[in-house]
Order: structure tokens, then C-alpha cells, then sequence
């Protein structure tokens, strides 16, 4: 039976325009939804926008604007953006569409069916950029500031709560039974630490404002935002979603197939809502919690997170003047090189260049170098290897086993090590190639055999190598791979891995793949 693999990047606050961590997330998500489509997955790959909330009241009041409006201005903006950056999202949802608001009015109704929802007061500080409640003890070591260093903001209204006390043990006996849940392990210890310390139950309305969902049982209220958001996940499988409203009669992949979702990636600074808000909402509707949850870390200008209120973040037009220049490619196996996947990174333009040479020197070069000795040798056509030596077993040992070590890579989201081991083996077979100076052979006719052998495990490695990096460098790798000859339409990973080129196989001719960028 085929496996299924859901992803999700956060829904974004459309309150202005993406930026380079918006496009982070999205691009690290595609890379691992091409890759488990490559891999013969049943795929689903969603992302979309959350458009309640105060956050977009007050920036649109800002604009003179309805937040309606400033939703749908921003909203295409990050669906232009998705589109530029190739991104391969099978589905985006707004907070605002009929079939969300439909089936989170269907999820809160199932939370009040089970008791789990109750009338009370909340007063206490509010945090409006990240929209979230603070206690009174965390307002204190926060100095009274928001996440974005403006004030923190005073409540004190009626509201309805959500029980999230009662399903905090069962929350934190999930975490502790499953490792996997909360990746990287680090951050899973900070937030088994936090649920010790004790939840209080979850104001999960707003009567003073009109901006968002209506409560079913009470609608002068609007339900809180990040129920409202967190919901998305489901939503857009189809939960809680009437067939007659399913957006425009189109058929929505079902809940069924897809969910647990495999992984929910996102920043670090929203792990708690979907650590512990997430899963007890979902055992409140008797859902299965998310497979994992992965935070990854922040890109910093400076070592300060980039963001818009910090207005130090790397825009659209900085990523646009930077894919000009490298290409699209060069920045996502640049933004996937720069650290270890979950670490913060700092974005520099220089490390960006040097990716790019790095792309050009080891990749390229190494492919151009094959194609060029076989073409002018062999007439293009692939030798068969004959008798091994060590260093020949040695290279193809690392093309044997790329594929295995990718798997687990991929499996651990150990992103940085899916964009380096197949550049790692590109290096050595540079270094082969050095080492076994195939244009010196080409010049003895005794060493015929021998230099069918290089030639052959040289461009085998290659072609293992291109196929390794066709969900990082999409355009790229299948370039490379068409100057080797090869088409991938329609092949999955495992064939492709599984098939070493045969012995004649026409290549094809080289040209440089990541030319060189002036300045
Ligand atoms: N709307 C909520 C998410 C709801 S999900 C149910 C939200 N939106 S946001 O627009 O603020 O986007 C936050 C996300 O954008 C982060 O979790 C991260 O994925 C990405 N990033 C925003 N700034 C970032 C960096 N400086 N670095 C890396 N990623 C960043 O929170």
C-alpha cells in the first residue's frame, strides 16, 4: 500500500508582506514534499494564511482599511510568492473562506458538546503581535513587552474558556511516550518543563471584537484566533466541512487519508501552541494528536530575529535581486546548507556566493569534467567498468549507500545533510577524478580498460548524486541529469536509484550549470 505524507507550513498573518522566514518554512516544506512525492508518497502538502485576529484589525485601522481588505491584498502577495518560488503546495486555506470558518465552528461545537467549554472571565495581559495570553509571572520576567517589544496588553472581559487543564496530562503523557512528537529534542525538553510548571484553562473568546468566528453558542463572540488557526490543519482535509460547502463543490482530499499529519514545521516561537493547545484540542474532539512537530530555529540579521516589526528582515525584493543573481536553486540549497536544521541561522550574502561556487566548483564542474571525457573519448556513449581497484570499490561503495543515508536523513529531518551528502560525493568524485587523471589514461591505449572503469563509476556517482538532489535543486539536478541523458518524468526515487546507468547509455554534452556570478 502506498505511504501517505502530510506536511503543513504555520498559516501566516497576512498583515504584510512575506519574508525570508515565511519562505524559509515554505521552502523547507516543499523540499521535503518533492522529495516523499519523488519517493512515491501519497503526498499533501498544505499551506495558507490566518486573517483573524487583532493583529489584522489594527494594521488595517492603520491602512484606513477593512482587515477583509488587507487580507486579500497581502494574500496574493504570498500566493504570487509561492508560485515564484516554485513552491508545490496541493492546497492553501484562509481563516476567511467558508469551508474553514464552517469547520472550526463544527470542531468548537464538538469541544461544547463535550463539556469542555465553559463561561468566565479572563483578565490579564495579552501579547497582540503574537497573539497570545501571558501570565502574570512570564509578563514580569518580559518586563510588561510583547514578543515584538511593544507593551503588553491589559484584558479584562467575559470570555469563554477552553479545559485545556484537563487535557494537559494527557498532553504531556503523549510527549513523554513519544519522542518523535516534538523535534529537535531540545525543545521538547523546554516545553515538558513548562506544562510541569502547570496550564490554566484557555480564554478562547473575544467579545470585543468583531474581527473572526462567531462562537456557535454565543455569537458576539469571535473565537480566539489561534483555535481558529490551529484548526487549518484539519479544515483543510475536509473536517467539520459540509459536503454542500466544500468550497465551491471541489472535493477535498479526505481527513481520513491524511491525517495524523506527519509533520507540522514550524518556527520555534509557536511551538507551544501546537505542542500543547494542538493536541488537547484535538483529544477534546477525540482526533489522533500530529505524528511530530518540528520547530526550526530563526533566521537573525545581526543575531536579532528578522521580522517585521524589527523592519530588518530580508524582503521580497532582496530575495527576488538574490534569485536573480544565483538562481532559485542556489537559495535553497543555500538556505538549507547554512546549519543544521532547528539552529538559527544568519543570513550573509557572502555565504550565499560562496553556496553558489561551492554549487558550480563541486556539482558542475565534476559533471562537466565526466561529460566532456566520455564525449571526446568514448563518443559519448558509457563504458562498462571492467576490473576494480580499491579506490574504485571505495567511490562505488558511497554511490551504493547515498541512497539508504539519504532515506534517514530525510526521516530525521536532518535537512542540512540532505542538501550535503550527495554534494559530498560529488566532492569525492572530484577527488577521484583527480586522483585517477582520466585524460592521462586517455592518452595510452594500453590503459583502455582502466579508463573505462573511471569513466563509468565516475558518471554513475554523478548521476546517484543529481538524483539525490532533485527536491533541493528542482531545476538543477534535472538539468544535470538531461546532460547525462537521462528524463526523470514519471520516476520515482527508488527506480531511479535502483537503475545505474547501463553500459552504452548515450550522454549527452555539458554546459555550465551555476555559471559564475560577477560581484
Ligand atoms: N499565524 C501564525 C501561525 C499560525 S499556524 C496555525 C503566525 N504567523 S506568522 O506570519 O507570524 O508566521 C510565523 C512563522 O513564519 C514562523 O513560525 C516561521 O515559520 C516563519 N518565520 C517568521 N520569521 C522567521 C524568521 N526570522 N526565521 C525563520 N522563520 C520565521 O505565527
Amino acid at each position: 500500500m502506498t505511504k501517505t505524507f502530510y506536511i503543513t507550513t504555520p498559516i501566516y498573518y497576512p498583515n504584510g508582506e512575506p519574508h525570508l522566514g515565511h519562505a524559509y518554512t515554505t521552502l523547507c516544506a516543499d523540499v521535503l514534499a518533492r522529495y516523499h512525492r519523488l519517493a512515491g508518497d501519497d503526498t499533501f502538502f498544505l499551506t495558507g494564511t490566518d486573517e483573524h485576529g487583532v493583529k489584522m484589525v489594527k494594521t488595517a485601522a492603520e491602512k484606513g482599511i477593512e482587515p477583509r481588505q488587507l487580507a486579500d491584498i497581502n494574500v496574493k502577495i504570498f500566493e504570487d510568492l509561492w508560485k515564484e518560488l516554485h513552491i508545490t503546495h496541493d492546497d492553501f486555506i484562509r481563516t476567511t473562506s467558508d469551508r474553514h470558518k464552517q469547520g472550526v465552528q463544527a470542531i468548537v461545537q464538538q469541544m461544547l458538546d463535550k463539556g469542555d467549554i465553559y463561561l468566565g472571565a479572563y483578565e490579564g495581559w495579552y501579547d497582540e503581535g503574537q497573539e497570545e495570553f501571558v501570565t502574570e509571572t512570564e509578563a514580569k520576567t518580559r518586563n510588561f513587552l510583547a514578543f515584538n517589544k511593544k507593551p503588553l496588553v491589559r484584558y479584562a472581559e467575559p470570555t469563554w474558556f477552553f479545559r485545556l487543564s484537563k487535557y494537559a496530562p494527557q498532553v504531556q503523557q503523549y510527549i513523554e511516550a513519544h519522542p518523535q512528537f516534538i523535534q529537535p529534542e531540545s525543545r521538547r525538553n523546554e516545553v515538558l518543563s513548562k506544562l510541569k510548571q502547570g496550564v490554566d484553562d484557555l480564554s478562547i473568546s473575544r467579545a470585543t471584537l468583531k474581527w473572526g468566528i462567531p462562537l456557535p453558542n454565543d455569537p458576539q463572540h469571535v473565537i480566539y484566533v489561534w483555535i481558529d488557526a490551529l484548526s487549518n490543519y484539519i479544515t483543510a482535509l475536509g473536517y467539520g466541512v459540509g459536503e454542500n460547502q466544500a468550497s465551491g463543490g471541489r472535493v477535498h482530499p479526505p481527513y481520513e487519508k491524511y491525517w495524523p499529519v506527519n509533520v507540522h514545521l514550524i518556527g520555534k516561537e509557536i511551538l507551544w501552541l501546537h505542542a500543547v493547545y494542538w493536541p488537547a484540542m484535538l483529544f477534546s474532539i477525540n482526533q489522533l494528536p500530529p505524528h511530530q512537530v518540528f520547530a526550526h530555529g530563526w533566521w537573525t540579521a545581526d543575531g536579532r530575529k528578522m521580522s517585521k516589526t524589527e523592519g530588518n528582515f530580508i524582503d521580497i525584493e532582496k530575495l527576488r535581486a538574490d534569485i536573480s543573481k544565483f538562481g532559485l536553486d542556489t537559495l535553497r540549497y543555500y538556505l538549507l546548507r547554512a546549519a543544521p536544521f532547528g539552529n538559527d541561522l544568519d543570513f550573509s550574502e557572502t555565504d550565499l556566493a560562496a553556496a553558489h561556487v561551492e554549487l558550480g566548483n563541486v556539482l558542475g564542474n565534476c559533471l562537466n569534467r565526466v561529460l566532456n571525457i566520455i564525449n571526446k573519448n568514448r563518443d559519448g556513449a558509457l563504458p562498462a567498468a571492467a576490473a576494480l581497484e580499491d579506490l574504485d570499490r571505495s567511490l562505488q561503495e558511497r554511490t551504493q549507500n547515498l541512497a539508504a543515508e539519504l532515506a534517514q536523513a530525510y526521516d530525521r529531518l536532518e535537512l542540512q545533510q540532505c542538501a550535503l551528502l550527495p554534494i559530498e560525493l560529488a566532492r569525492a568524485t572530484n577527488g577521484y577524478i583527480d586522483s585517477t587523471a582520466p585524460w592521462k589514461l586517455a592518452k595510452d591505449p594500453a590503459q583502455s580498460a582502466r579508463l573505462d572503469t573511471v569513466l563509468n563509476l565516475a558518471t554513475q556517482a554523478m548521476y546517484t548524486a543529481l538524483i539525490a538532489l532533485l527536491p533541493i535543486l528542482p531545476e538543477k539536478a534535472a538539468a544535470g541529469l538531461a546532460q547525462l541523458g537521462i528524463d526523470t518524468t514519471g520516476k520515482t526515487l527508488t527506480e531511479l536509484f535502483a537503475t545505474p546507468l547501463a553500459a552504452g547509455h548515450q550522454v549527452g554534452m555539458g554546459s555550465p550549470l551555476f555559471p559564475k556570478v560577477e560581484g
